[in-house]
C-alpha cells in the first residue's frame, strides 16, 4: 500500500500533469494557427508556416537549454543531453505537416507531448539523451509521397525522390533550397549516432479505444500501404452534340472503376482502399472529360493481401478502360510493407501503462506513421491516445485532456523505467 507521503507526491504530480496536459492542448491549437490556408489548417512540406511552427517550438524549448536545429530534410531536431554528454539517445516525436482542412492533433500532439515530457523532467538528466524530432513531412500531400522527413533519417532520400515535383512543378530539391537548406547535405541527415530507439505518441485516429473505454494503447504493428496514381485517357468532346454511345468519357470510366475499388475492399476482410483525389480535364460543365487523374491508397496488415488487391485493381482499371475504348497509365508512389514495433519497447510501454493504473492494450495501427520508417533504422514503438468519435483528418479531430494527462504520466513512467532497465544499460554498453 502507498504511504501517505507517496500518495501526496502522486497527487501533486497528477495536478502538475493535468496542467501540462492543458498546456499541450493549447500548444497544439497554437501550432494549428500556422497554416497555408485562411480559415483552415494546411501545412505541407517546407511551406512558409512551417517556419513559424519551428520558431514557436524552439521558443518553448529555450528555458530547457536544449540545442534546437532544422536538419537538411527540414526536420526540427532538439537535443536534451543525458548524464554523460556522449550518452546514446532516445528519440521522441512525430510529424509537423498536415493534410488539407486538418485537425490540430495528428502529428503535432506527438511533438508537443515530447517537449512536455522534457519540461516535466525539471532539469533531471537520464542515463541517455533525449532528442525531440518534428518530422517535416509524413502525410504525402505536397508531393504525393509520404514520410519525406523520416526517410531522411533512415537514409532513404535518393536522387529520384529529390526530383519529384509538386502540382506547381517545384521539385523536393528546390523546395529544400527555397527553405534555406542545402539538399546536398541530405545524406548527412541519416542517423549515424547511437540511438536507443524512437517513441511516437499519436492520436489513434479511429474508434477502437473509445469503444473499449481505454485511454491509451501500445501499437504492435503498423499496416502496410500502397499509394498509386492513375490517369484515364479518353477523348474530350462537346457535351451536347456527342451521342452517349460515341463517347470516350474519362470521368465516367474512372467513376465505374472507383465503385469497383470500393467493392473489392468491402469484400476482403481488413482491406481498406480509397480514391481520395480526382481531377478531370479540361473540367467544364459542357465538355466530356478527356483525361482523369486519380489517386489510390490501399492498406492491409498482411502485405500479400494488399499486393494482390493492388494487382487486381490495376487489372480492373485496364479491363474497364479497354471495354470503353480508353487507355490508362499508372505509377506507384509508395509501396510500404507492414512493420512490427520493437517488442522490448512495447513491453516497457505496457508495463508503464499498468504502473499508472491503465489497462494495457495492444493494437494494430491502420494509419501510417513515421515510426514505421524509423523502425528500419532503430527500435521503434508507439503509444496511441483515444480519439473522440474516431474522427481524424478533419477540423473536428480532438483528444481529451484526461487522456493527454495519462499519456504524460505514462511517458514519464516509461522514461524512468528505461533509465533503470538492464536491457538499455546493455545497449548503452554500461552493464
Ligand atoms: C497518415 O495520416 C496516413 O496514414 O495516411
Ligand atoms: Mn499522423
Ligand atoms: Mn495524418
Amino acid at each position: 500500500m502507498a504511504t501517505t507521503s507517496e500518495m501526496q507526491r502522486r497527487a501533486t504530480k497528477s495536478g502538475e500533469n493535468r496542467k501540462r496536459a492543458e498546456e499541450v492542448l493549447a500548444r497544439c491549437r497554437r501550432l494549428a494557427s500556422f497554416s497555408e490556408d485562411q480559415g483552415s489548417l494546411r501545412r505541407t512540406f517546407l511551406s512558409p508556416p512551417m517556419i513559424d511552427c519551428h520558431r514557436e517550438i524552439a521558443y518553448w524549448m529555450e528555458p530547457l537549454g536544449v540545442q534546437v536545429r532544422v536538419d537538411s530534410a527540414g526536420n526540427l531536431r532538439a537535443f536534451y543531453a543525458g548524464i554523460r554528454p556522449d550518452a546514446p539517445r532516445l528519440m521522441m516525436g512525430s510529424h509537423l505537416d498536415t493534410v488539407p482542412n486538418a485537425g490540430a492533433y495528428d502529428g503535432m500532439l506527438g511533438v508537443v507531448l515530447a517537449v512536455s515530457l522534457l519540461e516535466a523532467l525539471g532539469g533531471r538528466k537520464l542515463p541517455f539523451g533525449i532528442e525531440v524530432v518534428g518530422f517535416s513531412e509524413e502525410e504525402g500531400v505536397r508531393f504525393g509521397i509520404p514520410f519525406i522527413g523520416s526517410r531522411g533519417l533512415a537514409g532513404r532520400i535518393d536522387e529520384e525522390l529529390l526530383g519529384s515535383e509538386d502540382a506547381r512543378g517545384i521539385s523536393i530539391r528546390k523546395a529544400v533550397e527555397n527553405f534555406g537548406l542545402n539538399p546536398a547535405e541530405i545524406p548527412q541527415v541519416c542517423l549515424t549516432k547511437d540511438y536507443l530507439g524512437f517513441i511516437e505518441f499519436h492520436i489513434e485516429q479511429g474508434p477502437v479505444l473509445e469503444n473499449l473505454g481505454l485511454p491509451l494503447a501500445a501499437v504492435d504493428s503498423i499496416v502496410g500501404q500502397s499509394r498509386l496514381e492513375f490517369t484515364f485517357f479518353g477523348r474530350s468532346n462537346h457535351a451536347g452534340t456527342t451521342p452517349m454511345n460515341l463517347r470516350y468519357d474519362a470521368l465516367a470510366t474512372a467513376a465505374q472503376w472507383i465503385t469497383a475499388v470500393e467493392c473489392r475492399a468491402r469484400n476482403t476482410e481488413g482491406l481498406v482502399a480509397t480514391v481520395g483525389r480526382i481531377e478531370a480535364r479540361p473540367g467544364a460543365t459542357n465538355v466530356i472529360a478527356g483525361e482523369t487523374r486519380l489517386t489510390l491508397d490501399v492498406r492491409h496488415s498482411t502485405d500479400e493481401i494488399r499486393i494482390q488487391a493492388v494487382n487486381d485493381l490495376v487489372d480492373l482499371a485496364k479491363g474497364i478502360s479497354d471495354r470503353r475504348g480508353l487507355t490508362i497509365e499508372w505509377s506507384v508512389l509508395l509501396e510500404q510493407r507492414a512493420v512490427p514495433m520493437d517488442s522490448f519497447l512495447m513491453n516497457e510501454i505496457e508495463k508503464s501503462m499498468k504502473a499508472i493504473g491503465c489497462l494495457p492494450h495492444r493494437m494494430m495501427s491502420g494509419a501510417g506513421h513515421d515510426a514505421m520508417i524509423m523502425a528500419e533504422k532503430i527500435p521503434a514503438a508507439m503509444i496511441l491516445l483515444r480519439t473522440p468519435g474516431g474522427i481524424s483528418h478533419d477540423p473536428s479531430e480532438s483528444v481529451a485532456v484526461e487522456d493527454v494527462e495519462k499519456a504524460i504520466d505514462c511517458g514519464l513512467q516509461l522514461l524512468d523505467q528505461l533509465a533503470s532497465s538492464n536491457v538499455l544499460q546493455e545497449r548503452m554498453g554500461l552493464a
